[in-house]
């Protein structure tokens, strides 16, 4: 497949962008963009930015477009031109598609595919409720038996669960997705870009539909 092909994975909060994102990327080899990852990142590391991103991540609600925009399409921009990439949780309104959309054409290289992983809130809820994450290389994945002593299963880096895994800041994710992303689909429907991908099934036949879906034309 293409190393060169610009893709963008988009879903509800615990579809599993980030699990089919890190798969692809292993795959493909090519990069793979998360916002969410990038404001923990700026979090852990007490930067301004992340500073500035804390209060809304925790509560579950989006940072602002005047700070998420320019930081994504830098880090987009930044990559070689002949590069592919994989965007997880971007964009995620309208102003932020629109805004990917005027910076791809300025480079004559605009998205190829957007694959909407589609899960019910009732699975979502429970994915949510049972993930963590490795400290160390950031996978997720879901812990069984609430056991303490598990280890990430790619790197045996420490688990921890995400602040905004907590049921209250669940409920406001999904809300603001409802709110402010699902206008996104209808933008990139438009386009003709968007492929529907079923996300209820294991990880494995997941990642097949949409190694499926971009084989076709
Ligand atoms: P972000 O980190 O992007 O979170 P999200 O969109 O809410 O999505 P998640 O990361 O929770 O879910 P995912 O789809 O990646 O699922 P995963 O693969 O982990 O954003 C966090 C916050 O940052 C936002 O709330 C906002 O504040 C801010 N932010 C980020 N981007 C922004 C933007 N563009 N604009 C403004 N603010 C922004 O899978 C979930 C679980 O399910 C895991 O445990 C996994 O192991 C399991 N799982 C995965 N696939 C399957 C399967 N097929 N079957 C069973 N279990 C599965
Ligand atoms: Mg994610």
């Amino acid at each position: 497949m293409d190393s060169s092909i610009r893709l963008v994975l988009f879903g509800p909060p615990g579809a599993g962008k980030g699990t089919q994102a890190q798969l692809l990327k292993d795959r493909l080899g090519i990069p793979h963009i998360s916002s969410g990852d990038l404001f923990r990142y700026h979090l852990r590391q007490g930067t301004e930015l992340g500073q500035r991103a804390a209060e809304y991540i925790k509560q579950g609600r989006l940072v602002p477009d005047d700070v998420t925009i320019g930081i994504i399409l830098d880090e987009v921009l930044g990559l070689p031109v002949e590069k592919g990439f994989i965007l997880d949780g971007f964009p995620r309104t309208t102003d932020q598609a629109k805004a990917l959309e005027d910076a791809l054409e300025t480079q004559s290289r605009p998205i190829d595919k957007v694959l909407f992983i589609n899960v019910p809130e009732e699975e979502l809820l429970k994915r949510l409720s049972s993930r963590y994450i490795c400290r160390n290389c950031q996978a997720p994945q879901t812990k069984v038996n609430g056991g303490e002593a598990a280890r990430c299963s790619k790197c045996g880096g420490e688990l921890y669960q995400r602040e905004d895994d907590r049921p209250e800041a669940v409920k406001q994710r999904i809300q603001v997705y409802r709110d402010e992303t699902l206008p996104v689909l209808e933008f990139y429907r438009k386009l003709g870009l968007l492929v529907d991908v079923p996300g209820v099934s294991s990880v494995e036949c997941v990642q097949q539909r949409i190694l499926d879906a971009l084989r076709q034309d």
